[in-house]
């Protein structure tokens, strides 16, 4: 076998055969705080289907849930699974977008992208834009597509109007490939801060008109999303299907998590794995944060297995790479009145109510909910959306 030959095959497996010995090329441990590959994704397959089959069957969708839950990578995995049926796949996250027209020019690199297969990075203006719509092939394409009012070349495009025109030059490109088009908004509560109502009352405008294009919006401040989509008096009021993200079962880590060991030939004691998830209360940032320290802990040491007092040690880590995360969050409860004092006592399992004004309780209660820090559980108890978090304020309190 010659060296080219063997060379393929190298990079075709993805993995390196050195003198018989088989490396695995570059195999992500855990994964976290990324938007993560099909193989990393666990659970929620009865989830992910009916999502999928939902917006390839033109239902939009919105998915509220709280930081790093997993809203971003099960929608990707969606989008992935999406193409495959011959979907095409367009997403903006609207986190980094700092006006109207950076919008509009943002829509219109995710249309260029679908003719080039990358993101143009020639627009910085909606006058790029407008010289490259002007170009022979789109002209040719899109025939009667214009802005409205606008003749290319000019200047001074209204940015609300070049929007619009994005997202109908995305309708009119599904329509003419013929395809259903799943376009993901992520971080969709920003439309607030970006435009306001007006833009809300646009983009439902326009969005209600579109057969081939549906929407997944996600969004991780689920009480503003609500107000979004569930206020009689928004504009996207019913417009989408609100869909709740179900828990990753203990089960599921536990397939994943022994899988992915076995790469690297480890693995990991049964008990410690449910350690884990009792400690993290199965959130998937904590749950990939904690294994991932603790793969690093055991193969520093050269260790085969993961065992409980492994996992011991990889929470310490993870609470403390946590740490900066979880004193801004308490920056952000101090100023609520009581709030503070509120959330210790539902860390320790006691009443909140016990010895303070029911109205503060009331208002701080009603602060921590809306801002995604406690639930109330269906026994009507108050619950950590993060369990590591309750794990902090103990450690800090205790
Ligand atoms: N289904 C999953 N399987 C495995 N890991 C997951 C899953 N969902 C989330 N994770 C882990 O949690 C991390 C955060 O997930 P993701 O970014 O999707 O959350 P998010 O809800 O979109 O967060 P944010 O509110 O910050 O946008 C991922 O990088 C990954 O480590
Ligand atoms: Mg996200």
């Amino acid at each position: 076998m010659n060296l080219y030959y063997m060379k393929c095959i190298i990079i075709y497996n993805n993995i390196r055969i050195i003198r018989g010995v088989h490396l695995v090329a570059v195999e992500s441990a855990f994964p976290r705080a990324r938007v993560i590959p099909s193989d990393d994704v666990i659970g929620r397959h009865g989830f992910l289907e009916h999502l999928e089959e939902r917006l390839y069957f033109g239902d939009s969708i919105m998915l509220a849930g709280p930081r790093r839950i997993g809203k971003t990578s099960i929608a990707n995995e969606a989008l992935r699974q999406l193409q495959k049926r011959g979907c095409l796949t367009l997403q903006l996250d609207l986190l980094h977008i700092v006006s109207i027209e950076n919008f509009a020019i943002q829509v219109y690199k995710q249309i260029a992208s679908l003719h080039t297969g990358k993101l143009q990075s020639a627009f910085h203006s909606l006058r790029d834009i407008v010289i490259w719509l002007s170009r022979s092939e789109w002209s040719l394409e899109y025939g009667d597509f214009r802005f409205n009012t606008k003749l290319p070349g000019d200047s001074t495009v209204e940015p609300l109007e070049a929007l619009e025109n994005a997202f109908e030059l995305v309708e009119k490109v599904a329509k003419k490939r013929d395809k259903r088009l799943v376009f993901l908004l992520d971080e969709f509560q920003e439309v607030e801060r970006i435009g306001g109502s007006s833009l809300l009352n646009a983009l439902r405008t326009v969005f209600q008109h579109q057969e081939n294009t549906t929407y997944l919006f996600l969004g991780s401040e689920p009480s503003l999303m609500k107000t979004i989509f569930a206020d009689r008096r928004r504009a996207f009021y019913s417009f989408a299907t609100m869909l709740h993200l179900p828990a990753i079962e203990v089960d599921e880590w536990e397939t994943y998590t022994l899988k992915k060991l076995q790469k690297f030939n480890m693995t990991m004691d049964a008990q410690a794995i449910h350690v884990v998830f009792d400690i993290t209360g199965g959130h998937p940032h904590g749950m990939m944060a904690a294994l991932l320290n603790a793969f690093l802990i055991v193969k520093q040491e050269n260790q085969p297995i993961i065992n409980p007092s492994t996992v011991e040690m990889a929470v310490v880590q993870t609470l403390e790479q946590f740490d900066p995360i979880y004193e801004e969050l308490w920056k952000h409860i101090l100023p609520i009145s009581k709030a503070d004092q509120i959330l210790i006592a539902i860390a320790f399992d006691e009443p909140p109510y016990r010895g303070q004004t029911p109205t503060y309780v009331k208002r701080a209660i009603d602060f921590l909910i809306k801002n995604s820090i406690i639930y109330r559980s269906s026994r009507g108890r108050y619950q950590f959306v993060e369990p590591l978090f309750k794990r902090w304020i103990i450690e800090k309190n205790g």
